[in-house]
């Protein structure tokens, strides 16, 4: 019998994995499977990786977690590792524990320098398993049924013609949240399009563009990140799951604009192992020799 509480709704079909390597998990009777999901969408470059493994022991053996009053150049280094790759290079980030915490704190930040009530997102986005953008309470979210747009004739330029467009309060939004190409058990890409334009419009009224790229990003989608397929710039970042190649690291990533608005701002958030190295070395991919593995 098992003493662990598991997610509802999926069978605990290998109860006895011992251990995994790149696509294999091997259990204790020996079997050998092969892992096509990658766990939960997480292990992108393969389990055990030699390269995150040693980069993962070394740094254990260095320093793993600091406090808020002391940090490591290797976080510090990871940080501009993983803000070249975003072209964020003047901007800031944070090193959380998961996929939800790093959209949360997103969500979060955008509201401490936003103050219209509603931020929008599509129906179908899963965004994490807690907090505002879980809850998607109708006085703080705006959600949009984008597949009525799917096959629409019209959509070089959505205007107030359009009933369905016409639905979207702007007036009251202040960013909008997409998620590219992933969304609640599917993976479905909303088209270009209707994204650009939307963005469009939120940046007309000076709202912020957040890209919840925790599982479109770090190369799934064929480019760093999901949102580079509809050549648009986001504000802020959120990056989890292939981040950490298995271990729970995640970013919240900001712009040089959105840093300095936060910096007049700051977001009160305390987590104990906020930017703590052991996360960072493995998210930016650092090697035990100081040079950087993620390309
Ligand atoms: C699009 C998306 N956002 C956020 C999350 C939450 O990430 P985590 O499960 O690491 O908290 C997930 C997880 O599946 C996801 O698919």
């Amino acid at each position: 019998m098992s003493n662990l509480l598991w997610y509802p709704g999926h069978d605990l079909s290998l109860p006895n994995i011992v251990r995994a390597e790149n696509c294999h998990l091997y259990d204790s009777d020996g079997n050998v499977y092969v892992d096509l999901e990658s766990g939960v969408w997480s292990t992108a470059i393969g389990h055990a990786h030699p390269r995150i493994v040693r980069a993962l022991s070394d740094q254990a053996a260095r320093i793993a977690h600091t406090g808020f009053c002391y940090s490591s150049t290797a976080v510090e280094e990871a940080a501009q590792e993983i803000l070249s790759l975003l072209e964020f290079d003047q901007g800031k980030c944070v090193f959380l524990c998961s996929g939800s915490e790093a959209v949360e704190y997103s969500i979060r930040a955008t509201r401490q320098i936003e103050q219209r009530p509603l931020l929008m997102t599509m129906t179908d986005s899963y965004c994490g398993s807690y907090g505002s953008a879980w809850e998607k309470r109708e006085d703080e979210w705006f959600c949009f049924d984008w597949t009525k747009c799917k096959d629409c004739p019209h959509a070089i330029e959505c205007n107030d013609k359009c009933e369905h467009w016409s639905t979207i309060p702007f007036s009251n939004i202040g960013g909008f949240l997409l998620e590219p190409g992933s969304s609640s058990g599917f993976v479905r890409f909303p088209p270009k399009k209707l994204i650009r334009n939307i963005v469009e419009r939120i940046r007309r009224g000076k709202g912020l563009i957040i890209a919840n790229e925790v599982t479109t990003g770090l190369g799934r989608t064929g480019r760093w990140f999901g949102y580079q397929h509809y050549d648009l710039c986001p504000d802020i970042v959120a990056i989890g799951k292939g981040i950490g190649n298995g271990y729970p690291v995640s970013v919240a990533a900001f712009s040089t604009t959105v840093a300095s608005r936060l910096a007049d701002k700051p977001l009160p958030y305390a987590q104990s192992h906020q930017n703590d190295p052991l996360g960072a070395t493995i998210g930016s991919g650092q090697r035990a020799d100081g040079s950087n593995c993620i390309n």
